[in-house]
């Protein structure tokens, strides 16, 4: 296991024995998560059988993209593209296409820009909706089919345009009618929980990212889980979290002191904020990324109101190295960080930060990632969605819908007359 869980601040502000009871709680719903029925159809998460479909047909399309490609687009929004993008954004190789992401704004800047930079490019794009019936990614794709259509024949269309949804939807249709390459999008699994789906993986195989790691990140931490109801990391923190939401702290910041994280935190605010806030409940999901927001929040976090839950992801091993060479001429008054390791700067920013704000009041807890990688990626993201699950369940919501998101929706759609 390559994450790890460390509530060793959690004395400050919880006792152990209600930590243990609530552990204890949080270990049955997890078991009940993993055995029940899905019924309602929204497991499909909690094995790869369900969710990693279509892994060769993925894998040969990717190769010919990687090959035949100068800018991939990937159309869609939500939960429908921030797995894959928060892990392009950490780790993609700089061969092969460039990624460009539509589908996920509505601002006819940013959609014309975009379609600038598109110019006398091979563009390839994967239209990723689960319904299809989302604004964004529906009114893109006509715009981008609109484009393609001004450049390329119904065939070399054919060829370049991959659609992923589910089974039985207007865009299978769609991609039968024209003879598109159709992705599932599996129908028990929801789009924030889709990471492990064609959803996620067919765009980080186009990145060049390694996928089969990935999927064995995503398998050991759904041994750990099954195996280690108890003791896992998704249900210690789960149990942390709630217990101290039931003491008033209801604002979450998911923090991290590497910048490679910064999507991989969009992501996990979408999971939790989704899956938890709703019927007037909910710990508000918000992240940072320091050292650099320390200049922004950091004053906040130390010292502003006591209701801040702050979880680290704390990365032991950054896999790079930039060392500060002594030179007297520069008379900088920074020679104390003669010969030091930016690793080193950057951990002592980390440490410090981590007891001052937990003696500030701030109830702080580590989940310690041994390095970013494909592998450990697949493990953060099925611990937190168990936790979330979990917390979700403890909380006393349903995780797994958002019906708030259609209210402005409803609104909206009459303003455009649909
Ligand atoms: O988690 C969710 O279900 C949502 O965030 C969806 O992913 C998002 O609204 C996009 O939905 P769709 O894939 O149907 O366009």
């Amino acid at each position: 296991m390559s994450v790890s869980l460390d509530l060793t601040k959690m004395n400050l502000f919880l006792n152990e024995e209600e930590l243990d009871v609530r552990r204890k709680q949080a270990a049955a719903i997890c078991r009940e998560l993993l055995e029940r029925d899905d019924k309602d159809q929204v497991l499909g998460w909690r094995t790869l059988e369900t969710s990693a479909v279509q892994l060769d047909v993925m894998r040969q399309k990717a190769e010919e993209i990687r090959k035949d490609a100068d800018v991939f687009v990937i159309v869609g929004v939500g939960g429908s593209n921030q797995a894959a993008r928060a892990m392009i954004e950490a780790l993609q190789d700089r061969e092969g296409p460039e990624i460009v992401y539509l589908g996920n704004t509505l601002s006819p800047y940013y959609i014309s820009h975009t379609l600038k930079r598109m110019e006398g490019k091979r563009v390839y794009i994967d239209v990723i909706a689960k319904n299809f019936e989302t604004l964004e990614p529906g009114s893109h794709f006509r715009i981008l089919r609109q484009w393609m259509k001004e450049r390329y024949t119904k065939e070399e269309m054919a060829k370049r345009i991959i659609v992923t949804g589910t089974l039985g939807s207007r865009l299978e249709e769609i991609a039968k009618e024209n003879g598109y390459l159709f992705l599932q999008f599996p129908i028990p699994v929801g789009g924030r929980y889709s990471a492990f789906t064609p959803v996620g993986l067919f765009p980080i195989m186009v990145a060049g990212l390694n996928a089969d790691a990935f999927l064995d990140g995503v398998k050991s931490a759904m041994d750990d889980c099954r195996m280690n109801p108890v003791t896992n990391p998704a249900t210690g923190y789960a149990s942390a979290r709630n217990l101290l939401y039931g003491k008033g702290y209801d604002i979450e910041m998911l923090v991290s002191f590497e910048p490679q994280y910064a999507y991989m935190a969009k992501w996990w605010v979408q999971l939790f904020g989704e899956s938890e806030g709703k019927e007037k409940k909910g710990i508000y999901p918000a992240a940072a990324i320091y050292s650099e927001d320390l200049h922004s929040i950091g004053q906040y976090m130390q010292d502003g109101r006591r209701n801040l839950i702050e979880t680290f992801v704390s990365v032991k091993n950054p896999k790079a190295e930039a060392v500060i060479e002594p030179d007297p001429e520069f008379g900088d008054r920074f020679d104390y960080l003669d010969g030091m390791d930016f690793d080193r700067i950057n951990k002592a920013a980390e440490g410090a930060t981590w007891e001052a704000h937990a003696n500030g009041g701030v109830p702080c807890i580590r989940l310690g990632v041994e390095e970013i990688s494909e592998r450990t990626f697949g493990e953060l993201y099925y611990y937190f969605m168990m936790a979330c699950a979990v917390s979700g369940t403890l909380m006393g919501v349903n995780p797994f819908n958002q019906e708030g998101v259609e209210e402005y929706k409803r609104s909206m759609f009459a303003a455009l007359g649909k």
